[in-house]
């Protein structure tokens, strides 16, 4: 069978790393290739500071299932050799709120999670309530070569390009196409539900930042509240959320407020060396879209997967979805195996 992976990003690559695992065999080959214009380090998974934590907290029942799917995965890696490679470790730090609200789902499947203590809050004046929790770290700019070794050697082969449309791969006689193209997916097949959440965040070298501290605006419910997230070599300040906004560039009012937000959380910041800004666009939708469709070309037909619209939550979600991507490859597998292949 012939598998076309539209996106190389942190959901393309583990769907094509799942299936392959799942359903390749030397009794039913499967020839993967994965089509995409961005690879890393140029992607949206690239750009992301990495935090296992979901983002916008939704209390989906089938995004916890997902999370916590991912959370155990990666937990499995982290204390193995190949953890630096992944970009992969532990993490700690303060979820911080103005007014308490309750507990996450999530509490129940990182590592630590318990409320912040009078001590703690008084670190932080404006925020009266708070979650220290111990959570893990998935650096997309480490993570996706990795991923992409691992697949190069299980023969995957990678195509740098622009696809136009579905039909363009049906025509080529592929047999399934898993479409993990993000925020762009409009572009194959219209979706009124997926927009852009633009985010910017800036990068700054400030090796004494250990905890990351995540703040909450519940009452505005608008998220762009200030966050600053330590990763391997860098810190990540951040907390730019715009819907609707497609622009990839950076903007200096932006800047300014992510730069002036994170020293006036932890001011001790003033004294770090700015590094970078960068841009990017979360695909957000009102859930992950995860299921199969049928596509007609003629007399032709061709199962599409489509596994993308993961908002501001790629890195903490993407094995479950990968995994349920699988699954609804087996479906596939098995109706073939039935049915002669002309009537599918
Ligand atoms: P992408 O990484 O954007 O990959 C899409 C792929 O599809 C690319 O390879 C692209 O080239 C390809 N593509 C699209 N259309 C076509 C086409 N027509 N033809 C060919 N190729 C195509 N998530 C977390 O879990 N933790 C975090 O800490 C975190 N921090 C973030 C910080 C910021 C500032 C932003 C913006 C996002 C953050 N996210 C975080 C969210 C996360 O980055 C996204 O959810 C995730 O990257 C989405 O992954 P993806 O593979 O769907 O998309
Ligand atoms: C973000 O989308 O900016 C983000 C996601 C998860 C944790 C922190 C930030």
């Amino acid at each position: 069978m012939r598998v076309a992976v539209i996106g190389a990003g942190v959901i393309g690559l583990s769907t094509a790393q799942c299936i392959y695992d799942r359903y390749h065999s030397t009794v039913s080959p499967l020839t993967i290739e994965v089509y995409a214009d961005r690879y890393t380090p140029l992607t949206t998974s690239d750009g992301a500071a990495g935090l296992w934590q979901p983002y916008n907290y939704d209390g989906n029942i089938q995004h916890n299932k997902w999370n916590k799917e991912t959370f155990d995965y990666i937990l499995s890696w982290v204390n193995s050799p190949d953890s630096i490679k992944m970009g992969i470790f532990t993490q700690s730090g303060y979820n911080l709120l103005s007014e308490p609200a309750p507990d996450p789902k999530w509490r129940d499947y990182v590592l630590d999670f318990r409320h912040m203590t009078q001590r703690e809050l008084q670190m932080f004046p404006g925020y009266s309530y708070g979650w220290f929790t111990t959570t893990l770290m998935i650096e997309g700019q480490r993570y996706l070569p990795w991923l992409m070794e691992r697949l190069k050697e299980r023969g995957v082969i990678f195509y740098q390009k622009t696809i136009g449309s579905f039909r363009e791969l049906m025509n080529t006689g592929v047999d399934v196409i898993v479409n993990c193209t993000g925020v762009r997916s409009g572009e194959l097949q219209p979706d009124p539900d997926l927009r852009a959440g633009r985010g910017q965040i800036v990068k700054v070298d400030a090796p004494w930042i250990k905890h990351f501290i995540l703040t909450h605006d519940l009452e505005s419910g608008v998220y762009n509240s200030p966050y600053i997230i330590p990763g391997s070599s860098l810190v990540t300040l951040g907390g730019i959320f715009q819907v609707g906004n497609w622009s990839e560039e950076n903007n200096s009012r932006d800047h300014q407020n992510v730069w002036e937000e994170a020293c006036k959380l932890v001011p001790s910041l003033k004294h770090a060396r700015i590094m970078n800004d960068w841009s990017g666009l979360r695909p957000v939708r009102s859930k992950v879209r995860l299921e199969r469709e049928t596509l007609h070309n003629g007399a032709a037909k061709c199962e599409v997967i489509h596994n993308y619209g993961h908002g501001g939550f790629g890195l903490t979600i993407h094995w479950g979805c990968a995994m349920e991507a699988a699954n609804l490859f087996g479906e596939i597998v098995e109706q073939k195996g039935r049915r002669p292949l002309s009537r599918l």
